[in-house]
């Protein structure tokens, strides 16, 4: 056992080593000796006397609480029984060196939280360019060092108005869309604003549009939500809305990526976002624009959100700078028609009252200084590099058996087999290979899935990507071939995939 000289710092710290006698494992109406060997035991299993520590001398504790002398020896006495503290001749008590075993393990957290993909294919990663870094850091370095009265106080449920005015002038200029800054409301992202958007305009049990492949996160806050996903099908021109009016007529929004569908990459068309937009006002319903990564088109201009073709009267728009700066700084935002601005504020105010204010300041300022731009410009030819890179060595090394359509947008992509093929060639292929990334099969949710993956290009270095690409192509020809001779072998035919774009 480490020994602690009981004038040492740690020991003058234990004599005021804070119990708690009236929590849930303090048995009320027991005996004093009881509830004080309860309130230790607590300490002791909660890490706050840590293992080899010194405990009060008994006087000193006897004086802390109030307890006669003799209930906290009795006290010490049965720690030191059922082993969770020692005494030492002429030095006091200890926490013992070791916890029981049996206590250990009741503290042992049985819950399993799936960590984050971090690997190359993994999506979801960004790069921030070092200049970029370099503004950023020194942007909120000058906001903490001016930091007033107005961050220490409640604000506003929609976040701070400079950041809101920033964002407005950066949706006009980018997207084309004209909005007031009163009508943006800033969130710790896409996945958080949903659920506050949808908590406001729609009621448990209400129906939603989704598509069908779709982006998961978004879907499991709808179901968070207690609503009813109504499943529609994509295809070449994004959500099939005539699927949608027979399926669900009467839903009450609908859930769109228009300007880069997720997973599949398509377009949503322009007779297409015509069709959705006259459902939505024949229906009185909402359409959620979620343009996540509309910054990041390679080729051409990029198209007009649906909100800024609509005015933003039944459409919502979300954006995020988790792909425009990075998905640590937990900062999203949505723009809303007008008539919402009242109802989505107050169910914001009702969920977590406001956002921090701490970093709003400095993401104004790499908005309003052009750093956030000159970042973008720099990122996206990072990014363009590793996708062609990625879809190159994906063909080369499959022998073409992989078809990988190069996006014109985002930070993914999406790499498939004939659609003959089964999905589990996919999914063995994938698991052999110990790559990040997800299965195609992950974002069905209805329709029969497509066999392949959908990859990340971006924020990973170029030589990892390359020998992930490598290893999945191999694999995914492996696979190819064991089903093959499996097929041969029975004579069973493969499974014929449902339409897709
Ligand atoms: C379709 C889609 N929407 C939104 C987001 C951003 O989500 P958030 O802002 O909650 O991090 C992502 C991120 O990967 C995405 O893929």
């Amino acid at each position: 056992m480490r020994k602690i000289p009981t004038n040492s710092p740690a020991a003058r710290r234990k004599a005021e080593l804070p119990l708690d006698l009236d929590g849930p494992h303090v048995t009320p109406g027991s005996s004093s000796q009881h509830r004080l060997y309860q309130a230790l035991c607590h300490a002791i299993t909660g890490g706050i006397a840590k293992p080899g520590e010194p405990l009060p001398p008994q006087r000193t504790l006897a004086k802390q609480t109030g307890f006669r002398r003799n209930a906290v020896t009795s006290a010490y006495e049965r720690l030191i029984a059922d082993g969770f503290a020692v005494a030492t001749v002429g030095s006091g008590t200890f926490v013992a060196a070791r916890i029981p075993a049996r206590v250990n393990d009741a503290r042992k957290t049985k819950i399993a939280i799936e960590a984050p993909q971090q690997g190359a294919l993994a999506l979801g990663c960004t790069h921030i360019d070092e200049r970029a870094l370099q503004r950023f850091r020194a942007f909120a370095g000058r906001r903490m060092r001016a930091f007033g009265n107005e961050h220490l106080q409640y604000g506003d449920p929609r976040g701070s108005r400079e950041l809101r005015a920033a964002i407005a002038d950066h949706l006009l200029s980018a997207r084309g869309l004209r909005c007031d800054p009163d009508q943006i409301m800033l969130a710790s992202g896409t996945q958080h604003a949903l659920r506050i958007v949808l908590g406001a305009i729609l009621k448990p049990g209400d129906q939603i549009w989704c598509e069908d492949p779709g982006y998961p996160a978004a879907r499991r806050a709808i179901g968070h939500c207690g609503l009813r996903p109504v499943s529609v099908p994509v295809d070449a021109s994004g959500m099939i809305v005539a699927r949608g009016r027979a399926l669900a007529p009467s839903a009450g929004a609908a859930y769109v990526t228009p300007s880069h569908q997720f997973p599949l990459g398509v377009q949503m068309s322009m007779p297409r976002r015509l069709e959705l937009l006259d459902w939505a006002r024949d229906a009185g319903a909402f359409v959620i624009e979620d343009d996540y990564d509309s910054e990041f088109r390679y080729d051409g201009a990029p198209l007009l959100s649906l909100a800024g073709i609509d005015h933003l009267s039944r459409v919502i728009y979300m954006g995020t700078f988790a792909k425009t700066l990075f998905p640590g700084l937990r900062i999203g935002y949505c723009a809303l028609p007008e008539r919402l601005v009242g109802p989505v504020t107050t169910a914001r105010a009702a969920l977590d009252r406001f956002p921090g204010t701490l970093l709003e300041g400095a993401v104004a300022d790499m908005l309003n200084s052009g750093a956030f731009a000159a970042n973008l410009r720099r990122v996206r030819g990072l990014y363009r590099e590793a996708r062609d890179v990625l879809a190159s060595t994906l063909s080369t090394a499959s022998n073409g058996e992989l078809s990988v359509p190069v996006p014109s947008q985002g930070l993914h992509l999406v790499a498939r087999f004939d659609p003959s093929i089964d999905p589990l060639v996919a999914a063995k292929a994938k698991a052999e290979a110990g790559v990040a990334g997800w299965l195609l099969a992950e974002t069905y949710f209805r329709a029969r899935p497509l066999p392949g993956f959908v990859l990340g290009f971006a924020g990973h270095p170029i030589p990892q990507l390359v020998a992930s690409a490598q290893r999945l192509a191999e694999a995914s020809l492996a696979a190819l071939r064991a089903n093959r001779k499996a097929n041969s072998g029975t004579g069973v035919r493969r499974l014929k995939s449902a339409t897709g774009p």
